[in-house]
């Protein structure tokens, strides 16, 4: 047939749940000892900007292993005299930008043009007003939740540019385990990656001092104690849909949405990576705050991120990313007034040889860990949004999609969670990965049974390939065997 056209398969996207609809009503938002809540939940109302708790001027210092160390604490001072780092911000900064060449950085002295600073400067000292509570580290192999008010992430954010949070811009300290957090190395080169990151940015800080964000932000760290016997699972897939148009930002909105992550979340996004996380997390800058407390994940963790806004726009890809202007978000916000949007941060392994992911370590190290970007402990079935995904792990860290769509689908349908596939322009992977899950379904295979034929396929074709491509395909493979 005459199919040179198609850019959809499978299920109707109609068929397939969404956030906020699919949802279940959410618990009271009340602080636990595993959920620290930087706002008064008592006078959190729709459409207000929250207050913080306990309040506002109240700075609760904490100077520890456990927590953020915060720039305006009493304990960030020079080594050499114990002069207080904060005083001298205030003190040196606190002259007025007159004219674009106080600024020496040449790249700077272009933006000014488009943003005054001197506001975001400001407001960054406004901290210590804002987040007066101590704010605990997501450390690792701890179940752990936070949340902020848009308003305080926005200033943990500001401070970011300009680099003042204290411990985190030497390699060696105790935050050797966590992602930067500082904007410093986003200064260096001139490159038009770094303007066109820098324009997104700066239209957020632009934003967000127009007009203060009324909303709540969630981060949560999930660390999985248990995890599946896929060899004995005996799930049955669940729904697919497969676009080789539109992206996980956009189509996929209301759905649970991958961000193809670095361990160390955020990637690049301070530095010069410019692929599927880091523009993630330029246009919902948001996310980035998400690096000054998320210890690197481990093989059973994932961070789950919900409610970030979308306040640009974006077109092209890596070396031609590309700012595209304002972006209003039209998310409707949960009862906690949060955006009904669900971002999960899950890190693939970076593959070098083709040959290395079929091992069983490596397949099992990849399914458990979409597993536990996408399993929800306590959520019934019904109230799961579908999972909008793509080639996770297949840019960058060179995975192979027709293996990693495998793994995402046995994945999903162990979650009991619908997959919403984008190929990102791919028309050959739409019509394979349809085929073998139409496969799946016909054969009414369990998650078990495609497991052990994984597994068989590393025995008797992978470990007998010396070198580069084996001879038989993966999905070849499957169909002779199913
Ligand atoms: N929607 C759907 N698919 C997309 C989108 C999108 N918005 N953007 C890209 N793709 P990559 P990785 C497709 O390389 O291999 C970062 O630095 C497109 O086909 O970003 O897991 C992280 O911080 C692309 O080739 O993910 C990590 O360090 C593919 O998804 C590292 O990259 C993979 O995108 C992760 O690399």
């Amino acid at each position: 047939a005459f199919s040179g056209d198609v850019t959809g398969l499978g299920v109707p996207v109609g068929d397939l749940r969404r956030a906020p609809a699919c949802s279940g009503p959410l618990p009271a938002l009340k602080p636990t000892d595993s959920h620290t809540v930087l706002i008064r939940t008592d006078l959190l109302r729709p459409g207000e900007v929250p207050e913080p708790y306990p309040s506002p001027h109240q700075l609760q210092d904490r100077w520890d292993d456990t927590h953020v160390k915060l720039p305006c604490s009493e304990h960030n001072l020079f080594p050499a005299d114990r002069t207080s780092r904060w005083d001298l911000i205030h003190k040196a900064l606190s002259v007025p930008f007159s004219s674009a060449h106080d600024v020496k950085n040449a790249y700077l002295s272009f933006l000014l043009v488009f943003f005054n600073l001197y506001v975001l400067f400001l407001f960054m000292l406004f901290f210590c007003s804002l987040c007066v509570q101590p704010i605990p580290l997501l450390r690792t192999q701890r179940c752990r939740s936070l949340t902020l008010s848009q308003e305080q992430v926005s200033c943990l954010l500001a401070n970011a540019f300009f680099c003042t949070f204290p411990r985190r811009n030497a390699q060696r300290t105790e935050f050797s385990n966590y992602p930067d957090i500082n904007f410093s190395r986003l200064f260096e080169g001139s490159s038009q990656s770094k303007q066109e990151k820098l324009k997104t940015l700066l239209w957020y800080f632009r934003r967000i001092t127009q007009q203060r964000p009324a909303g709540l932000i969630t981060y949560t760290r999930q660390c999985l104690q248990r995890l599946p016997s896929w060899s004995s699972s005996e799930k049955q897939f669940s729904k697919l849909r497969i676009s080789c148009e539109g992206t996980i930002e956009e189509q996929g909105y209301g759905m649970l949405q991958v961000d193809f992550a670095n361990r160390f979340v955020g990637g690049g996004v301070t530095g010069s990576g410019l692929v599927q996380e880091e523009i993630r997390f330029l246009i919902n800058p948001e996310l980035i705050a998400a690096r000054l407390f998320t210890e690197a994940l481990e093989d059973n963790e994932c961070l789950i991120i919900t409610g970030t806004e979308q306040f640009s726009r974006y077109s092209g890809y890596s070396d031609t990313y590309r700012w595209d202007g304002n972006h209003d978000d039209q998310m409707p916000r949960d009862e906690w007034q949060r955006r009904c949007t669900e971002i999960v941060a899950i890190d693939a392994l970076h593959y070098r040889n083709f040959l290395e992911q079929f091992h069983p370590e490596y397949m099992s190290r990849e399914l458990n860990k979409a597993f536990c970007g996408f399993v929800r402990p306590g959520v019934q079935t019904e109230n799961l949004s579908t999972v909008a995904t793509g080639n996770w792990g297949c840019g960058a860290f060179g995975g192979d999609t027709r293996l990693k769509a495998v793994l995402q689908m046995m994945a999903a349908a162990e979650a009991e969670r619908d997959l919403m596939y984008f190929t990102f322009g791919d028309a050959d992977l739409l019509r394979d990965i349809h085929h073998i899950h139409t496969l799946f379904t016909d054969t009414h295979a369990t998650v078990g049974s495609v497991f052990s034929l994984l597994l068989q396929y590393y025995e008797c074709v992978c470990k007998k390939t010396t070198g580069g491509k084996p001879q038989e395909t993966l999905y070849c493979f499957l169909s002779e065997h199913l």
